[in-house]
Order: structure tokens, then C-alpha cells, then sequence
């Protein structure tokens, strides 16, 4: 008998098909979320889930489908599903990753350079009429070449972070608790430093780590004061690894001098300080948006489910210790 599956939200077609004739399918085809008691009464019959970063599956889920033997998350992050309650219920739970790494990197160049170059606010001055005549100092703003790039997280996004930096002959520092292997760090020409260093000599700090337990409020109120007043602050990770109303009022203060931001602490809400500031750079979390990206994201999260229900296991696994 085919399994029965789950698509929480719409996603690219090529998954869809992909997905026919291999599972019993039932697709909310709807960018809207489904209210969790549709999504409950939806998943009684269901084996598995396709579902996004937007839907959050917990122990109570869990417990009320317990017949819910896959949940793939259509992303790499997966801080909305309760991994160690999946664990416990021997649910397999399985990401995205690799197809988005140099998507997302490319974007947070972009936020790079954006926020060090105030495009935001030169496309705001001009588009308001403002361009009267050329100036020495009109919206003059900081050199991304030959600068210190911070890379706070070095897994595969933060490395594809540090290769655009070298690409614009920057100087790349990085901190993560677990060091790379030196022949790793001479092949991307990265050095390690501790925390405070990265904190410290950074002109542009990128951040790429996981939201966990640990890296909630990672970036507060000390951390900006240790920062150059003239430094860049991006973050491409999820948002509330930032006390957004502290980075709120250090860009507002001055403490530093700008932020390129992808990722809000209570998505999709922004906080009203940054949507005023001119040197907040704030784009809607679409560090993976590109086409062919987000098709490859849906494609490999019907792959993971389809192995996962099938007794195989999924190549993208998140918690593989269920299947001891
Ligand atoms: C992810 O995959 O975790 C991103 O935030 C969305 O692409």
C-alpha cells in the first residue's frame, strides 16, 4: 500500500510530480499555513510531512499524530521542529542542505555589500527626488575591499561567505567552537580567532550559525559594544540569534554603523526602529529565493520523505541517532 503524505504549504511542481504515483498525496497547495487543528485533522491518516519553516511541529504534534513517521522540512534550519522530541518518538526528521549553500552566500555578499555601500538608502534618496547635483561626501560609505571580513560560523555557508571574501581581497577571520582543519583554513586563506577577536577586528561581521539553546541572543547589547563603531553587522541565520531591539538602538546610537538583515527575531514582524533606520539594509528572508534553488530545496525534501517512508534512510537525515 502506497504511504499517505502530507504538503503543508505550496511548493515547486517538480516535487509535486516528483512525489505522484510514489506516495498518496494530499497538497495544501496554499502559500497560507494551515490552523493547526486543520493541519492535526489533515495529518490523522498521514505517514509523513513535507512541511516549512514556518510550520512548528512540536512534542504535542507529535503525540496527537503519532502515525507521522517522517517530517521533511523544506530548509536547512530546522530550530522549528522539536528535534530531540522527534528522537524520542523515533520520527525521522530530514533538511536541505547543500543545494542552498552559495544561494544563500550569494545573498548575504549582497547585504554586505549593500549595507556597506548604503544602497538602500541611495535608491530611497534618488527615487525621492533628492539627486540634485553630485558631492564629495553624497552618501559616502565604507570599502568592502581590502577590509576584515568576520565569519561567525564556518560550516558550509559561512565557507562559501569566506570565498566571496577572499574574491574581494578581504582579510577573513572566523570564529566557530569547532575549528576547521588547517589545510581547510590555507585552502580559503581564513584564520581562527576567539569570539572577542572576531568581535573586535571585524569591519564586517556575517553571521552563520544554527538557532539553538546556544546561539539565542548570540549578538546583545555587549557584543555590538564590542564591535568598531564603523563595522557592518549581517545575518543571514536565522534572526533571533540577535537582540533585535539592541541592535535596534545600536544603529540608531551609533555603536555600529549598519546592518544587512535577511532574518527577523519574530518573523515576519520587523522591529519599527529598523524599518525607520537608513542604515538598517532589511530584506524579506529570501537568502535561498532564487529559482532554481527553491526548486532544488522542494525536490530534495520529496526525496528525503519518499526514502524515509520507503524503510531507506534519507540522505539528509537530521537526527540519524532514530534509526539505532
Ligand atoms: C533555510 O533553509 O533554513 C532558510 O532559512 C530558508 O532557505
Amino acid at each position: 500500500m502506497q504511504r499517505a503524505v502530507l504538503i503543508s504549504k505550496h511548493i515547486y511542481r517538480e516535487a509535486v510530480d516528483y512525489l505522484a504515483g510514489r506516495v498518496q498525496l494530499d497538497y495544501h497547495d496554499s502559500d497560507d499555513g494551515l490552523p493547526s487543528a486543520d493541519l492535526l485533522a489533515r495529518l490523522a491518516d498521514k505517514d509523513g510531512l513535507i512541511c516549512q519553516l514556518t510550520d512548528r511541529i512540536d512534542a504535542a504534534l507529535m503525540d496527537a499524530v503519532p502515525n507521522v513517521r517522517v517530517v521533511s522540512n523544506v530548509a536547512v534550519g530546522f530550530d522549528n521542529i522539536d528535534i530531540p522530541a522527534a528522537t524520542e518518538r523515533g520520527v525521522i526528521v530530514t533538511n536541505t542542505p547543500g543545494v542552498l549553500t552559495d544561494t544563500t552566500a550569494d545573498l548575504a555578499f549582497a547585504l554586505i555589500l549593500g549595507a556597506g555601500r548604503r544602497l538602500g538608502e541611495s535608491e530611497r534618496y534618488l527615487r525621492a527626488g533628492r539627486f540634485r547635483q553630485w558631492r564629495i561626501d553624497l552618501l559616502t560609505g565604507w570599502d568592502i575591499w581590502g577590509s576584515t571580513l568576520g565569519v561567525l560560523g564556518m560550516g558550509r555557508i559561512g565557507q562559501a561567505v569566506a570565498r566571496r571574501g577572499r574574491g574581494f581581497n578581504m582579510r577573513v577571520l572566523y570564529y566557530d567552537p569547532l575549528r576547521q582543519s588547517e589545510d581547510l583554513e590555507r585552502e580559503l586563506g581564513i584564520e581562527y580567532v576567539s569570539k572577542d577577536e572576531l568581535l573586535a577586528q571585524a569591519d564586517f561581521l556575517s553571521l552563520h550559525c544554527a538557532l539553538t539553546a546556544e546561539t539565542h541572543h548570540l549578538i546583545g547589547a555587549d557584543e555590538l559594544s564590542a564591535m568598531k563603531s564603523t563595522s557592518v553587522l549581517v545575518n543571514t541565520s536565522r534572526g533571533p540569534v540577535v537582540d533585535e531591539a539592541a541592535l535596534a538602538d545600536a544603529l540608531e546610537s551609533g555603536v555600529i554603523a549598519a546592518a544587512g538583515l535577511d532574518v527577523f527575531e519574530h518573523e515576519p514582524e520587523v522591529h519599527p526602529k529598523l524599518l525607520r533606520l537608513e542604515n538598517a539594509l532589511i530584506v524579506p528572508h529570501i537568502a535561498s529565493a532564487s529559482i532554481a534553488t527553491r526548486t532544488r530545496m522542494c525536490v530534495m525534501a520529496a526525496e528525503n520523505v519518499v526514502a524515509g517512508l520507503a524503510g531507506h534512510r534519507p540522505p539528509n537525515i537530521v537526527n540519524p541517532e532514530v534509526l539505532d
